[in-house]
């Protein structure tokens, strides 16, 4: 296959929504799909938004106006044919192994031939996604991690991709979308999440052990420690809480027993209360920041 022309995003979520975006923004067309029938146009109009906010960034934006108009937003049920046509299609669905690999198997009787195929996964071995996996669809796929958000987090980890059908994508990873791609081996959490894990657990501790509210917590493990923006909390509740439950699911599962993160993860339990009681963070009605707060932002 020579370059990539058309994407397919599945899964038009925090995730995909803003990855499409992103791939429109390089110049090539973009199909959003979704299986939320209703909220097509919806999730089309986050795109959109996306690159409305891309286009007010420095430096200028790759291909600026012509972006919006090469994202078409749809329904996977009506338009897996048009996804099989398309070069390259990741996916950014939800993080369930039977919910992804479901969807492979669908992938692999539509796709067509030399079209690569990767997932969005933040922590499920490429091994698991791949098990039971037609052959020749396992030799196309790999694991492209992007960071939160997709338009700013220059990141992208790769694991698998490394033969030559996988130099196209690799090219308009770097090049059209202006990604340095890092290569790692499939190991729990892979680099970034495994070391970032850490981080959250601290700040875990911090709030629950050391009593200080989520803000001062974010002060100390934020921009005092040069991350750009937000601290632990305010990035939890950015990513997704449901993501966080099931990132420290998946390293529970995975790590050995004598790993650190066992010792660390004394918290993990916040998370499913939060969940359990819809807050998922910025997406649903807020987590932790908005938990902490009543109707009237006042400290409950
Ligand atoms: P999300 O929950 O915001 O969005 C998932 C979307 O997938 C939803 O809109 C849902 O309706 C859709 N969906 C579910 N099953 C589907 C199917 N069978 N076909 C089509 N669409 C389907 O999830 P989010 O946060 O965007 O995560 C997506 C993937 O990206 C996950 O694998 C996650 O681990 C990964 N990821 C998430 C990051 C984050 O900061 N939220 C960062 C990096 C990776």
């Amino acid at each position: 296959m020579g370059e990539i022309r058309s994407v397919a995003v599945i899964g038009a979520g925090v995730m995909g929504a803003s990855i499409a975006a992103h791939a429109a923004n390089a110049g090539v067309d973009v199909l959003l799909v979704d299986i939320v029938k209703p909220g097509a146009v919806e999730r089309n109009a986050i795109a959109c938004a996306t690159i409305e906010r891309l286009k007010k960034m420095e430096p200028a934006p790759l291909m600026g106006s012509r972006a919006a108009r090469l994202i078409t937003a749809g329904n996977i049920e009506d338009d897996l044919v048009a996804v099989g046509r398309c070069d390259w299609i990741v996916e950014a669905v939800v993080e369930k192994l039977e919910v992804k690999q479901a969807l492979y198997a669908r992938l692999d009787a539509v796709r067509k031939e030399g079209s690569v195929v990767s997932s969005n996964t933040s922590t499920i071995p490429l091994r698991e996604l791949t098990a039971g996996m037609p052959e020749g669809l396992a030799r196309d796929f790999c694991i492209t991690h992007f960071f939160n958000p997709p338009r700013y987090m220059r990141l992208l980890e790769m694991v698998g991709g490394e033969g030559e059908a996988f130099a196209p994508l690799r090219g308009f990873l770097d090049q059209g979308m202006g990604k340095t791609v890092v290569s790692c081996k499939d190991t729990p959490g892979f680099i970034a999440n495994r070391i970032g894990t850490y981080w959250v657990q601290c700040a875990m501790v911090l709030a629950l052990e050391m009593g200080l509210e989520v803000e001062e917590a974010d002060a100390v493990m934020g921009k005092a420690m040069g991350f750009p923006s937000t601290g632990v909390f305010g990035l939890i509740d950015m990513v997704g809480i449901d993501l966080a439950l099931h990132v420290n699911a998946s390293l529970a599962r995975l790590l050995p027993e004598g790993d650190v993160f066992h010792a660390m993860n004394r918290h993990g339990a916040v998370f499913t209360q939060l969940v359990a009681e819809g807050f998922t963070g910025n997406k649903g009605k807020g987590g932790f920041y908005r938990s902490a707060r009543g109707a009237d932002g006042k400290k409950q």
